[in-house]
C-alpha cells in the first residue's frame, strides 16, 4: 500500500494497451515529466477482468462497458501515480476530451486517437477517484517507492 505525502495530489495514469502497443509509453511519460509532475509509481500489468471491472464500475450499466474491459485486458497497460500540484485536474487537460476527435490538438488524444473505444489513456477525474485507483491498481505496493523531488528555490 502506498501513501500521499502531506498535502500532494496525486493522479492515477494508465497508458491503455493501444498506447503500449502503438510505442506511445515514452511520449506520453514525457508529457507529464515536461509539465513538472513527479513519477510516484510506474508498473506494466496484465489486467485482469476483475480489476477492470472494479476500476470502472461506475460504467457498468452502460452498453460499451464490456467492451471496454476486454479492450483495457487486451494486452498490457502502464500504470502510474504522476503527484504535484493540480495534478488531476491538470491531468485531464493534457490527456483531453473523452472522445478523441473532440479532444483539442495538442492533448495526448487529441494528438494520437481517433476513437473513444480505443483512446490510448486513463487519467482519475477527481482527487476521490485518484486514491481510490491507486489503491486499486497499486494495492501490494510494488511498483512504487517513496521519494522527495528535489525543488530548487525560486529567488
Ligand atoms: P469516461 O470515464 O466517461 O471517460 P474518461 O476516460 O475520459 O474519464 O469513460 C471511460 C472510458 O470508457 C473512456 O475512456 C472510453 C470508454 N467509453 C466508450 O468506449 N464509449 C463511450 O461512449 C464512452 C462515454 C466511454
Amino acid at each position: 500500500v502506498t501513501t500521499r505525502a502531506a498535502n500532494q495530489e496525486r493522479s492515477y495514469v494508465m497508458v491503455k494497451p493501444d498506447g503500449v502497443q502503438r510505442g506511445l509509453v515514452g511520449k506520453i511519460i514525457s508529457r507529464f515529466e515536461r509539465k513538472g509532475f513527479y513519477l510516484k509509481g510506474l508498473k506494466m500489468f496484465n489486467c485482469p477482468e476483475d480489476i477492470a471491472k472494479e476500476h470502472y464500475k461506475d460504467l457498468s450499466s452502460k452498453p460499451f462497458f464490456p467492451d471496454l474491459v476486454e479492450y483495457i485486458c487486451s494486452g498490457p497497460v502502464i500504470c502510474m501515480i504522476w503527484e504535484g500540484k493540480g495534478v488531476v485536474k491538470s491531468a485531464r487537460k493534457l490527456i483531453g476530451a473523452t472522445n478523441p476527435l473532440e479532444s483539442e490538438p495538442g492533448t495526448i488524444r487529441g494528438d494520437f486517437a481517433v476513437e473513444v473505444g480505443r483512446n490510448v489513456i486513463h487519467g482519475s477525474d477527481s482527487d476521490e477517484n485518484g486514491e481510490r485507483e491507486i489503491g486499486i491498481w497499486f494495492s501490494s505496493g510494488e511498483g512504487t517507492a517513496e521519494w522527495t523531488p528535489h525543488m530548487e528555490p525560486w529567488l
